[in-house]
């Protein structure tokens, strides 16, 4: 079957040009003017191909496709167009336009499947305005609470549902996606293993857990002349201390443990005053549900530690906790036929990076694909994948979407 690269190509460069950064970073956080744009353009193909747009409570969008069967459970795929701040042009954007793009073949290759096809597209993956990731898919996945979805704010105080209800995505509880024969989500690696090995495309068996805390540590602010140094409480010399400990600790903990402290604030932040208080996060993974218990507890106890040791108070919470997954064989299999068909080698391998799908295995037989990520970079400008590795992602797609309704 063709893809119409053109199409796609032409569709991923207007979704790509709506909020560009200085260095040519993606700025499409969730709920924002950027993101409704790439909605608005999503519902305009949907309608565009014939299909039926449909908004749940959370905003997500799922384009449907009839079958031939009416009674058939329908075979999903999609992925987010929300992105991180100065992020990348195909994390999330690709699965999106994939599973669009392989719809639309389908269609223009007269292919009929006997089950409903619905494109996908979940609102905040991200997790980068509104913590924590994968909210929609967490939501009808049974992790969250769609009221403690919509009072979640961002860094501005600014709520989920304020956002929601703004751009005109809040649509009804009814039209969440409960059921289904299957959901695919194309991705791109956003790791180094494909290209280094040489492979145009992967089949995902597995995703790493992942576990996210807030730690505050509460030492005291103070005049930055007069104060000795070792009368201090500073609480961001007490903080780097515990976070350089973590670090030193995940290291040699062993692969795949990885730790990101990815953001970090003092209060009340004066270039003469000791910081009297520091807030930051640690985004940790690792590959089995015990394993991840026993870093986040070490991790615990090291930065009490540190805390206890310096003379100051500490907080630590769980923000979030995504359990490590196997995905389901049925689909893992569907792949690995499309790809033989198509003359791919396969390679299988886990997935660094938390996705929808994560969450929605727990209810959908579920798998991913993934396409290689140029320099394994990603979240970020530099992200990067080969034209014709997108091409072959979406080929893979549409086949393995064939073989899943047999
Ligand atoms: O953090 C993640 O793994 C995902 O990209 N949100
Ligand atoms: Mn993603
Ligand atoms: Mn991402």
């Amino acid at each position: 079957m063709k893809i119409d690269a053109e199409r796609l190509k032409k569709r991923m460069d207007i979704i790509n040009n709506i909020a560009v950064t200085n260095d040519k970073g993606m700025m499409r956080l969730a709920l924002t003017d950027a993101d409704k744009k790439a909605r608005d353009f999503l519902r305009e193909w949907m309608e565009e191909a014939g299909m039926k747009v449909l908004i749940d409570d959370i905003g997500t969008m799922y384009g449907y496709t009839e079958g031939s069967d009416t009674s058939a459970l329908p075979i999903c795929s999609g992925s987010h167009l929300d992105t991180q701040p100065n992020g990348g042009k195909y994390d999330g954007t690709f699965g999106v336009m994939a599973a669009l793009e392989a719809v639309c073949t389908l269609k223009d290759n007269n292919i009929t499947t006997r089950s409903p096809l619905v494109v996908v597209n979940w609102t905040n993956e991200e997790g980068a305005r509104f913590v924590p990731p994968m909210l929609a898919s967490g939501v009808v996945a049974g992790n969250f609470e769609a009221n403690w979805v919509y009072e979640i704010k961002d860094k501005d105080g600014v709520s989920f549902i304020n956002e929601l209800n703004r751009i005109g995505y809040l649509g009804k509880k009814e039209n969440r996606l409960e059921k289904a024969k299957f959901y695919i989500e194309a991705h791109i690696e956003q790791g180094p293993v494909l290209e280094k090995e040489g492979y145009s495309f992967g089949i995902v068996n597995a995703a790493l857990g992942i576990t996210g805390l807030d730690v505050t540590v509460i030492g005291e602010a103070d005049h930055a002349g007069p104060t000795p140094m070792k009368l201090r409480k500073d609480s961001l010399m007490v903080a780097s201390e515990a976070m350089l400990k973590v670090k030193e600790f995940v290291a040699n903990y062993g692969d795949p443990a990885v730790a990101t402290m990815g953001t970090i604030s003092v209060y009340p932040s004066s270039k003469n005053i000791i910081p009297g208080e520091t807030r930051f996060s640690i985004d940790m993974r690792y590959d089995s549900s015990e394993g991840l218990t026993e870093l986040e507890n070490k991790i615990r106890e090291i930065i009490e530690e540190v805390c206890k040791k310096q003379g100051v108070k500490c907080e630590i919470e769980r923000y979030w906790r995504a359990e490590p997954v196997n995905f389901d064989n049925r689909v893992i299999e569907a792949i690995k036929i499309s790809s033989q068909k198509l003359g791919l080698p396969q390679k299988v391998l886990t997935s660094g990076a938390g996705h929808d799908a994560v969450f929605i295995n727990r209810i959908i037989p579920t798998g991913m694909l993934f396409v290689p990520s140029i320099g394994g970079k990603s979240h970020c400008p530099q992200e990067d994948t080969n034209w014709e590795d997108i091409v072959t992602g979406v080929k893979v797609l549409a086949q393995t979407i064939i073989e899943l309704d047999k």
